[in-house]
């Protein structure tokens, strides 16, 4: 009886330790695959590594509640942020990065770029709430949201990634989502990004030097 019991509590220790290593192994993965998504985050979007078309023409809901389209901006570039109005840092600090290149840049380029700001949660970001956070960035920033269906038309044509996320305590869900700044040309195509790092020097430069070199 005695011999029953080691053995059994062996087998026990045994079983115990290997749902331990299955489990920290699927810990170590999901790790490994978070900070992948990181990574891709911080560099550039996977697509584009692949020559896949990034950009195109939409149609939203402006901060005024009205139908806009991306032709509505008639030879206009773009310098579009994907992001959500309760974002506690990011998208602020990007915004904040737009509202000061479009200050730096000499007026006759600044007139060339509209900037927009498109969530990434419509259901939280209503015409109403963008309005009143544009109005904190660039007088000229629009905020853009619309359907779920229609921001993730936008969201897949850009390449964005956004995922809801429940983090456990919080009675409320946050976004995770990529942090590009989108300049686009006035057909909508993708000319550059610009990173979280890509500091309102270069980047005022940068833009400069590219919508100077299309005339
Ligand atoms: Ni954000």
């Amino acid at each position: 009886m005695a011999n029953d019991f080691k053995k059994r509590l062996k087998r026990t220790a045994v079983l115990s330790l290997v749902a331990l290593v299955i489990g920290s192994g699927i810990g170590v993965y999901q790790i490994a695959n978070r900070n992948s998504v990181v990574v891709e985050k911080a560099g550039r979007p996977a697509a584009m590594a692949g020559g896949q078309q990034v950009g195109g023409s939409f149609t939203l809901t402006d901060h005024n509640g009205k139908a806009i389209s991306s032709e509505d901006f008639s030879g206009q570039y773009k310098l579009i942020y994907f992001g959500f109005t309760s974002c506690p840092a990011i998208c602020p600090t990007e915004l904040q990065k737009i509202t000061a290149v479009m200050k730096e840049l000499p007026v006759q380029t600044a007139e060339k770029i509209q900037p927009l700001f498109i969530t990434v949660d419509p259901e939280r970001d209503t015409a109403e709430v963008l309005k009143n956070y544009v109005s904190l960035f660039h007088p000229r920033l629009i905020g853009l949201t619309g359907s779920q269906e229609e921001i993730d038309t936008v969201l897949a044509a850009y390449h964005v990634y956004a995922s809801k996320v429940q983090e456990e305590g919080m009675s409320d869900y946050t976004m995770d989502h990529s942090s590009f700044i989108y300049l686009t040309d006035p057909d909508n195509k993708l000319i550059t990004l610009y990173r979280i790092q890509d500091t309102v020097v270069h980047m005022t430069r940068d833009i400069q030097a590219r919508v100077a070199a299309a005339h």
